[in-house]
């Protein structure tokens, strides 16, 4: 059990005093004072085991020994100088890797952000120019981040846009196929694809489909709760991306760069997409993002559409080669599949066991587990989400929720097994002591996820 707060508790009340709260949905006092692989150590000297990632940012884990390398290389040799007027050669060289890594054998080009956010303003950008259409097609309960554009492709949260509008106009939302929860109502077995169906009938009542640049979409919907569409939803959107002429491009900030298993979910769906969004992980924790897209789409945006002062900075751009190199020469793709399986399995084992748990699902290190509180009206339990993953930080185990009651599993696919063995075991120890209902209400206080 955890013992010591002190010092985590003070830069905690520090922080109050002077970070805005619109930057954070606090889950529960931890400060860091170091990591390594999937170790982090917090400010009172506790060490836990990191099923989180810091959202999925760290898939190489906390300073991996060839990413500090590559860091300290670039410093002592320069931080910066502007891309927006000069050349840099570390950027050139992770472009090129980028555009061999992502899928399709057509000439590709990229353009350099800071946040997956501006990643997907971009690529708002990128559709319009190049289509000459205005109309843009995302996802009820997508998050694609928190910068104007990003904001107005998500909705997830009323209170991202309340006060803040207007918004992008033309944006328009559609039902992802989520199928535990789908919006229609129905099960697997008896699926039409009513979702499909739905923006089919958008096209054919408000929205033409000849004024559409783009459909961006996740094609493993991380913060709707890590839903997988049907591989044949999946074909039939692309098909009528290609007929109606809109472009189809994927926000892969979360789930991409080995996370699921592949170096990008869209290659789950063997689908090649027209334009790719990166950030989170890319630059294994420095800031970075990149959009990947074919070279006429990103040639038809007018310079200085799309460009910033610290676009691709070189020791972010070498953080980043050494990500790429490093998730290679470790084979932690491979790693990401075998060990994702071994979770989903003990996840699956407790859900026989346990009625609490309603749904595992997930690829790779990229795993849910569904929290409800009947299996049949699938009720959201986030109270028990809150308090286990209250009781899993006190124990040593970094473990947030999404979506109210979705455990979210996303270790450093650099965790070991020995390591995920461990937490999961206290992850089960603690799911048994919320259903003997030995876990207090100060949780609740405290906990406020999203
Ligand atoms: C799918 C997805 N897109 C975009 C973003 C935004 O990325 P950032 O926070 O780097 O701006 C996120 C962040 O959580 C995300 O999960």
């Amino acid at each position: 059990m955890r013992k010591k707060v002190k010092n985590c508790v003070e830069i905690v009340q520090r922080d109050e005093n002077v970070i805005s709260k619109a930057s954070r949905a606090p889950y529960f006092p931890l400060v860091m004072k170091s990591g390594r692989g999937a170790i982090v150590e917090d400010m009172d000297g506790n060490k836990y085991i990191d099923m989180f990632s810091s959202a999925a940012v760290l898939n190489t884990g906390h300073c991996h020994p060839k990413i500090i390398q590559a860091i300290n290389e670039q410093i002592d040799k320069f931080i910066h100088f502007s891309t927006d007027y000069m050349y840099s050669e570390p950027q050139v060289q992770f472009a090129e890797m980028l555009t061999k890594i992502t899928p399709g054998d057509f000439k590709k080009k990229v353009c350099f952000g800071l946040s997956g956010s501006d990643g997907n303003d971009g690529a708002i950008k990128l559709a319009r120019s190049y289509t000459g259409r205005t109309k843009v097609i995302s996802f009820i309960g997508a998050y694609h981040g928190s910068t104007y554009g990003a904001i107005s492709l998500s909705a997830i949260s009323l209170n991202m846009r309340r006060k803040i509008g207007p918004l992008l106009p033309e944006i328009y939302h559609m039902p992802y196929p989520d199928c535990y929860r789908c919006s229609f109502g129905k099960k697997r077995e008896y699926c039409l694809m009513e979702c499909l169906e739905y923006m089919k009938t958008a096209f054919q009542n408000y929205i033409p489909s000849e004024e559409v640049a783009a459909i961006i979409i996740e094609p493993i919907a991380g913060d709707i709760g890590f839903a997988i569409p049907p591989q044949k939803y999946m074909e039939e959107l692309y098909r009528m991306c290609k007929e109606k002429g809109i472009l189809f491009i994927v926000d892969e900030v979360q789930q991409g760069f080995g996370r699921t298993g592949k170096w990008f979910s869209i290659e789950h769906f063997g689908i090649v997409p027209d334009v790719i969004i990166m950030g989170k992980s890319i630059a294994s924790g420095l800031p970075l993002s990149a959009i990947v897209a074919r070279e006429e789409i990103v040639d038809a945006l007018n310079m200085p559409a799309h460009l910033f002062t610290v676009q691709g900075n070189p020791v972010c751009a070498k953080s980043a080669i050494a990500t790429i190199e490093v998730i290679n020469e470790e084979n932690l793709i491979e790693h990401s599949n075998v060990l994702g399986e071994y979770i989903k399995e003990r996840f699956n084992f407790m859900k026989e066991k346990y009625e609490l748990i309603g749904d595992v699902r997930g690829k790779g290190l990229s795993i849910g587990v569904e929290l409800v509180k009947d299996r049949i009206t699938k009720e959201k339990d986030t109270q028990a989400a809150i308090k286990i993953c209250y009781r899993c930080w006190q124990k040593g185990v970094i473990l947030i929720f999404l979506a109210e009651n979705i455990l979210r599993v996303q270790p450093p696919l650099v965790i070991t097994r020995e390591e995920v063995k461990a937490a999961l075991n206290i992850i089960e120890e603690t799911i048994q002591e919320y259903i003997d209902g030995k876990i207090s209400d100060q949780a609740l206080e405290i906990v406020k996820g999203w």
